[in-house]
């Protein structure tokens, strides 16, 4: 059977499949739970020094379903970060890295345009012995009124600026998580890299309306009949995710071939995060397929995924890492290359043609035959 154990910015996992930062990562309960049950590393839930400013609403979910077969498809929440104390955080982080010493736990953060604040919450988080550090830059809903998440995301400078604090005090790995709801996601990941960044994740969720109420003629999810721009995750997200993932992996390949990519979206299967890693992801993350199918979905990830690299005959992960991003080119490339492949396959089947009786020879005969019938 394929090894699928993987190493990433020096983090020993024994598989790639994460627990994307979000409700599966939200306590230290649940958190054990995806250890058990074999999960590569887990990202909890953001985490900001002041909880106190966070108040959720509900419903803060809205769900599409497919028309045939009811499966839901798309997922939009308007959830904020967590709304539990920072000293909570601390003594579960603790908690977990006694009772799982060798499992990679990685800590969401978030907090306000303050270097101080920045630096603080890096420094307190990786004092009681996180593995690694993943900066919400992203989040598109409710923190930007605090000029935070994505506020921050869409604008390179502050990636730059805010991932240079975290860096600045940071001693174990930090990946910044970036949004898609820019035009070019090439601009805030270089950002993050300049200022030193290991490695980046994408794609946070994507600014949606998920619907209309046609009796109530009120948008959803709906809040005491009123709503907010949300955030759209789940299986329909997966196609942009991919292709921002290829954007980065491309760019990190060229200008900074040391740093890792964690690609997120719509991940459900162990063939989803097959795509994923011919992409150029190093690992993946899993967030709404947890909410839809529970934790113990690792396992048949880790079926499929292996059962297609045995079939491949790839035996790790770096074996196929990436394979798939050589097979990009322009449009005008492709123009190119279809007129040279026409002009091929017609030499071949002129080749094949026959003008006279005595041109029929035995070896190629069922060809030759072909190739009349087709003129
Ligand atoms: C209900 C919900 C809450 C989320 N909360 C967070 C969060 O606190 N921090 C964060 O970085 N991403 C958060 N996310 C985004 C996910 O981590 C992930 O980037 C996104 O949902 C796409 O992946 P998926 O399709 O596997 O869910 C949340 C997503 C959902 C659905």
């Amino acid at each position: 059977m394929a090894d699928l154990s993987t190493t990433v910015n020096g983090l020993e996992m024994p598989n790639p499949f994460v627990i994307g930062s979000g409700p599966p990562g939200t306590n230290a309960n649940v958190i054990g739970k995806a250890f058990d049950e074999g999960w590569g590393a887990v990202i909890a839930k953001t985490i900001s020094l002041e909880a106190e400013k966070v108040i959720n609403v509900q419903p803060r979910y809205a769900r599409l379903r497919s028309r045939k077969s009811n499966e839901i498809f798309g997922w939009e929440n308007i959830e904020l970060i967590s709304d539990r104390s920072f000293e909570t955080w601390m003594d579960e982080f603790k908690q977990l890295k006694d009772k799982y010493p060798d499992r990679i736990l990685i800590a969401s953060i978030m907090e306000e345009y303050r270097k101080d604040a920045w630096c603080e919450i890096v420094e307190r988080c990786q004092d009681v012995g996180v593995d690694a550090l993943e900066l919400n830059l992203s989040c598109p809903h409710g923190l930007p009124e605090r000029k935070m998440g994505s506020a921050m995301g869409v604008n390179p400078d502050l990636v730059e600026e805010v991932t240079g604090w975290a860096m600045s005090v940071a001693q174990v790995p930090v990946w910044a998580k970036m949004t898609p709801n820019v035009t070019r996601i090439e601009d805030p990941t270089s950002a993050a890299l300049k200022a030193g960044a290991d490695g980046i994740a994408a794609i946070n969720t994507i600014r949606s309306v998920l619907g209309v109420d046609l009796e109530s003629l009120r948008p959803e999810p709906c809040v005491e009949g009123y709503t907010t721009l949300g955030g759209y995750s789940c299986q329909a997200i997966k196609p942009i995710a991919l292709r921002n993932c290829m954007e980065i992996a491309t760019l990190i390949r060229s200008e900074y071939p040391d740093r890792t990519l964690s690609g997120i979206g719509g991940v459900e299967t162990g063939l989803d995060a097959a795509e994923f890693i011919l992409l150029g992801s190093d690992c993946v993350q899993v967030c709404t397929g947890v909410m839809k199918m529970g934790y113990k979905m690792v396992k048949p990830m880790i079926e499929e995924l292996s059962g297609f690299m045995d079939k491949h005959g790839f035996n790790n992960i770096d074996d196929f890492k990436g394979h798939s991003l050589q097979f990009f080119r322009t449009h005008a490339e492709l123009v190119e290359i279809q007129a040279k492949a026409r002009a091929e396959r017609k030499a071949e089947h002129d080749a094949k043609m026959i003008r006279e009786d005595t041109q029929w020879t035995g070896d190629d005969f069922v060809d030759q035959s072909d190739a009349l019938s087709r003129g």
